[in-house]
């Protein structure tokens, strides 16, 4: 199949073949795709656009990252500045003031305490990188026997080897070998039963903070580095923690001197009505991983956070020493640097943060009034995010949501993501008012049209 072309004649692409063979979709049935591909070429504010003009309102951030909404002005202007200015700079030994300035600002958003800032690409990156530090940390502290990592049941912490080992997705491990060794799991926080159509944090699921005892009963604190856990776990279907489940980790943790790992790759930078998930719970972990939104999904970067301990721990030894045997070429690259100054602004300015806050009721109610759709088992909501679980068609899992993402894009012009057969939102906090109605009754219109 040849796909429309977006290049321009004068740019020599245009001279170019344009088909869908080449590219391997990840984490997309390939075939199914190119058999019927969504394809978007443009993208501002709330809407991508397809090549024929179609506006498709944006019910995901593009994949949860886009949260000043897409193409916006300054973002553009302050990378094409950059890109003009200094396109590269090497971080190892070198630097440029963007990466400082960026540092610093995002330091400033974080819990107090958590003010070190070591930068990446990705999400992935970011979770590696975090746990990375923890084993590392407690290595040049003679603490070298706390080898073993965490993660939880449901965990989706990307796709690098660590992450996969720590999450708890069994598609994303079982085709990969034997993973990292010396990691175990918490359960997940997850209850039908208890939790069903909960707006919010549920009442039910603290207890199951406790099961972190029963690991450093099994394993001896002694030889456990770090526990990482994503606050609210966005991919595998929007599971806010119960209330009081994150205090009770941050207690046990603090009692057995393991390190407390939140990966806020989703719910950093506003997702949760704050700048951090950290901030919305009153938990400080040890290490924040980030990414996606610092740049509002403009240009790929991610990091950790660290608290000065964890930092000053490192700096020991003869000042020539290079402390941390970690990095990447594209570590603090300038172009996101540039993108994570404009986006930071942007939130600051159009207060998106608490934007996200005050629409939560909001966003909730509508998503609760869809509970009553035919096939509808749980709703869930936190911050601008709702997962809506659909009733599996049996013998298909997977399908009837497949076929709710295919009908939104090309029926009725709205971008969901899906896991399973759960829906995911998780609008730009730009959203105004009258899309998120407009979102969720689409959402209705899509649901009664694969019942
Ligand atoms: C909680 C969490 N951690 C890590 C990642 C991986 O991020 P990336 O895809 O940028 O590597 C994601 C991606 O969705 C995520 O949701």
């Amino acid at each position: 199949m040849t796909i429309p072309m977006t290049a321009t004649p004068e740019s020599g692409a245009a001279h170019q073949p344009n088909d869908l063979e080449s590219f391997w979709l990840p984490f997309t049935p390939n075939r199914a795709f190119k058999r019927a591909p969504r394809l978007v070429v443009r993208a501002k504010d709330m809407h991508y656009y397809t090549a024929d003009g179609r506006a498709v309102l944006d019910g995901t951030a593009g994949l949860w990252c886009s949260n000043a909404g897409h193409s916006r002005d300054p973002i553009v202007a302050a990378i094409a500045r950059q890109a003009e200015a200094l396109d590269y700079a090497p971080a190892f030994q070198f630097a440029h003031p963007q990466a400082f300035e960026l540092a610093s600002r995002i330091a400033a958003l974080a819990p107090s305490g958590l003010d070190r800032v070591f930068f990446c690409n990705s999400g992935s990156e970011a979770v590696d990188t975090a746990l990375k530090i923890a084993l590392a940390y407690h290595h040049v502290r003679a603490e070298g026997a706390r080898t073993r990592l965490i993660g939880r049941e449901r965990g989706y912490h990307g796709t690098g080897f660590g992450g996969i080992s720590v999450g708890g997705i069994v598609n994303n491990r079982k085709f990969f070998g034997t993973l990292l060794g010396g990691v175990d799991h918490l359960p997940a926080t997850y209850s039908r039963e208890h939790q069903a159509f909960t707006k919010g944090e549920p009442h039910w699921g603290a207890h199951l903070a406790d099961d972190l005892e029963r690991i450093v009963a099994l394993h001896d604190a002694a030889t456990i580095a770090a526990v990482i856990v994503e606050p609210m776990a966005g991919s595998t279907g929007v599971l806010p923690p119960p209330q009081g489940y994150l205090q009770r980790l941050r207690a046990i943790c603090d009692r057995h001197g393991i390190l407390l790992i939140f990966d806020e790759v989703i719910t950093g930078f506003g997702r949760l009505g704050h700048a951090f998930a950290a901030e919305r719970y009153g938990v400080t972990p040890d290490l924040i991983a980030f990414a996606k939104g610092v740049t509002s999904g403009s240009v790929p970067m991610g990091g950790v956070i660290a608290r000065e301990g964890v930092y000053n721990a490192f700096m020991r030894g003869p000042e020539q020493t290079i402390e941390l045997f970690h990095g990447y070429t594209y570590s603090a690259h300038p172009l996101a640097c540039a993108a994570g100054l404009a986006a930071l602004d942007l939130y600051r300015d159009e207060n998106l943060f608490e934007r996200a806050r005050k629409l939560e009721p909001l966003f909730a109610d509508a998503a609760m009034a869809l509970k009553e759709l035919p096939g509808v088992l749980d709703i869930r909501t936190v911050g601008l995010t709702a997962g809506i679980d659909l009733a599996p068609r049996p013998g298909a899992p997977g399908a009837r949501a497949a076929e709710a993402m295919n009908r939104a894009f090309h029926d009725e012009g709205l971008m969901i993501r899906i896991t399973g057969d759960t829906i995911a939102l998780c609008p730009p906090l730009i959203v105004r008012e009258a899309q998120i109605g407009e979102m969720f009754v689409k959402v209705a219109k899509v649901i009664r049209a694969v019942t």
